[in-house]
C-alpha cells in the first residue's frame, strides 16, 4: 500500500525521542504523504520546528492554543479532513490526556477533532509505560480503536534498560499502513462475540467470578467492526467502553449469557465465545446478605455449556471457542475443540504471566477442526485478535491452516 498522496497529521511531543520524528517525516515525505507536523510546547523544547517545516515543506503548528484564532479553526478541520494522525513520539501525559478526551493544547484538540484512525508509538522511561495508570490508558485508548504500538526494549536515555524505546520508523509507517487501509473482509459478516466474566450471585452482595476483564473479547469486537462485520458484543461486567458501532448486551450472569446469545445467534455468520463463563453458580442464592463466622457451605450447580448448545444447533454460523488451560494446552485443547463440536478453538495457557486473564498481551494456539494447529507469538490483544480473525477468514476460504509451532 502506498502513502502516496495522503494527508497526515504527525503530532510530536516532549521526549527525548522527538529527534526520530525528523526521520520519520523524512520517510513519510519520501512516501509520498503530505505532512502538516504539530509540536507541543515541550516538544520545542527538544527539536525546533523549523527542522520539521524544511522537511514538511508547511509551516508547523506550534502556536498555543487560541480557540479564538481563525486559523485554530482551520487547522480543526485539517484534521477532520486528515486521513490519519500519527503521535510520535508520545509521552504518557499524551496517553492519558488522549485516553481521557483532554484537549488543552492543539495536538490534542486536533486528537479529539480526527476522523481517520490514529497510531500512537509511545517512548518513555521503562518504569513508566509499565505504570497501572500508564497501562490503563494504553487499554482505555486500544479498546477504542486507536493503535498503540509497543515501544522496543533496551537501553534507554535514562541510563536504564527496558520497554520503553521508541519503535523503529518501519514498524510506525507499517503500522500506520495497516491502519489506512483495514482489510474489509468481514463485510457482510455478523459477528457475535461474548467478553468478560459472568458473575454468579451467592446472596445480594457476594458472587463466583473469575479475573476476565474482557480485553481479548472486546479487541475482538473492534478489529471485527474495523473489518467491515456488524457485530453484536455479549458482554459480562467489565471496566471497558464498548467499541462504537456495536450492538452491546450487557449481562451479569451465565444464565443471562446463554439468553442473550441464542436470542442474538440466528443472523450470526461468526460466533466467538471469547467470555470467560463461571461453570458453577450457587445452587440457591441467598435472598439476604448471608451473616455470621461460622463456617458455611456453599452447594454450587454447573452452569449451562453455551458454547456446547450453540455448537448443537447448527446454524450455520463458524463457531470459536477459547480454552483457559494451564497444563498440557495443546492436548486438552484439542479435545475441548472435539468435545464441543466447534470450528475452531483458541487457546491460552492462562498460567503464564503477562498473557491471558486481564493482560494487555495474549499468546495463543489456534486449533481447527481439520486437524491444524497453529502458534501466535505473544503480542497485545488488539493483534491477536486481527490474527484470529485472518485465520478464521483463510479457514472459511478453504485455505489450508500453517502448521507451526511456537
Ligand atoms: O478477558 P481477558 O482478561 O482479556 O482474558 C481473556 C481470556 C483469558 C478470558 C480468554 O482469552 C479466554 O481464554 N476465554 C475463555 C475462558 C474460559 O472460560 O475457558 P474454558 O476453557 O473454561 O471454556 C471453554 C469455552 O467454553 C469458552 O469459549 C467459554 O466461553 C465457553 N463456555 C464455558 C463454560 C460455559 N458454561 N459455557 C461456555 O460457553
Amino acid at each position: 500500500m502506498s502513502l502516496a498522496g495522503r494527508e497526515l497529521i504527525l503530532g510530536v511531543t516532549g521526549s527525548i525521542a522527538a529527534y526520530k520524528a525528523v526521520y520519520l517525516l523524512r520517510e513519510l515525505t519520501r512516501l509520498g504523504a503530505a505532512v502538516t507536523v504539530c509540536l507541543t510546547e515541550h516538544a520545542r523544547a527538544f527539536v525546533g520546528p523549523l527542522t520539521f517545516r524544511t522537511l514538511s515543506g508547511r509551516p508547523v503548528l506550534t502556536d498555543l492554543f487560541d480557540p479564538q484564532s481563525p486559523d485554530a479553526v482551520e487547522h480543526v478541520a485539517l484534521a477532520e479532513r486528515a486521513h490519519a494522525v500519527v503521535v510520535a513520539p508520545a509521552t504518557a501525559n499524551l496517553l492519558a490526556k488522549a485516553a481521557h478526551g483532554i484537549a488543552d493544547d492543539f495536538l490534542t484538540t486536533l486528537l479529539l477533532a480526527a476522523r481517520g484512525p490514529v497510531v500512537i508509538a509511545p517512548a518513555m522511561d521503562g518504569g513508566m509505560w509499565e505504570h497501572p495508570a500508564v497501562r490503563a490508558n494504553v487499554a482505555t485508548l486500544r479498546a477504542r480503536g486507536v493503535t498503540v504500538l509497543e515501544p522496543d526494549a533496551g537501553a534507554l536515555a535514562s541510563g536504564l534498560s527496558g520497554r520503553g524505546r521508541f519503535p523503529e520508523v518501519d514498524a510506525v509507517i507499517e503500522a500506520l499502513e495497516r491502519a489506512l487501509v483495514p482489510a474489509r473482509d468481514l463485510a457482510g459478516d455478523r459477528v457475535l462475540v461474548t467478553a468478560g466474566p459472568t458473575r454468579e450471585p451467592i446472596d445480594p452482595v457476594r458472587y463466583i467470578s473469575n479475573r476476565s476483564s474482557g480485553k481479548m473479547g472486546y479487541g475482538l469486537a473492534a478489529a471485527a467492526l474495523r473489518r467491515g462485520a456488524e457485530v453484536t458484543l455479549i458482554s459480562g461486567p467489565t471496566a471497558l467502553t464498548p467499541p462504537p458501532g456495536a450492538v452491546f448486551v450487557p449481562v451479569q450472569t451465565a444464565e443471562e449469557m446463554r439468553e442473550a446469545v441464542l436470542q442474538h445467534l440466528p443472523p450470526a455468520t461468526i460466533v466467538i465465545k471469547a467470555a470467560a463463563v463461571a461453570d458453577y453458580r450457587a445452587k440457591q442464592a441467598a435472598a439476604s446478605k448471608i451473616k455470621g463466622k461460622r463456617d458455611l457451605t456453599l452447594e454450587l450447580t454447573p452452569n449451562p455449556d453455551i458454547l456446547a448448545e450453540v455448537a448443537a444447533r447448527r446454524t450455520g454460523a463458524f463457531i470459536v471457542g477459547f480454552a483457559a488451560e494451564t497444563h498440557d494446552v495443546a492436548a486438552h485443547a484439542r479435545a475441548k475443540l472435539e468435545g464441543k463440536g466447534i470450528d475452531l478453538l483458541v487457546a491460552n495457557d492462562v498460567s503464564q504471566r503477562g498473557i491471558g486473564f486481564d493482560a494487555e498481551d495474549n499468546e495463543v494456539l489456534l486449533l481447527d477442526r481439520w486437524g491444524g494447529t497453529r502458534a501466535l507469538p505473544r503480542m497485545p490483544k488488539t493483534e491477536v485478535a486481527d490474527a484470529i480473525l485472518s485465520h478464521i477468514v483463510a479457514l472459511r476460504a478453504g485455505a489450508p491452516a500453517k502448521k507451526t509451532h511456537a
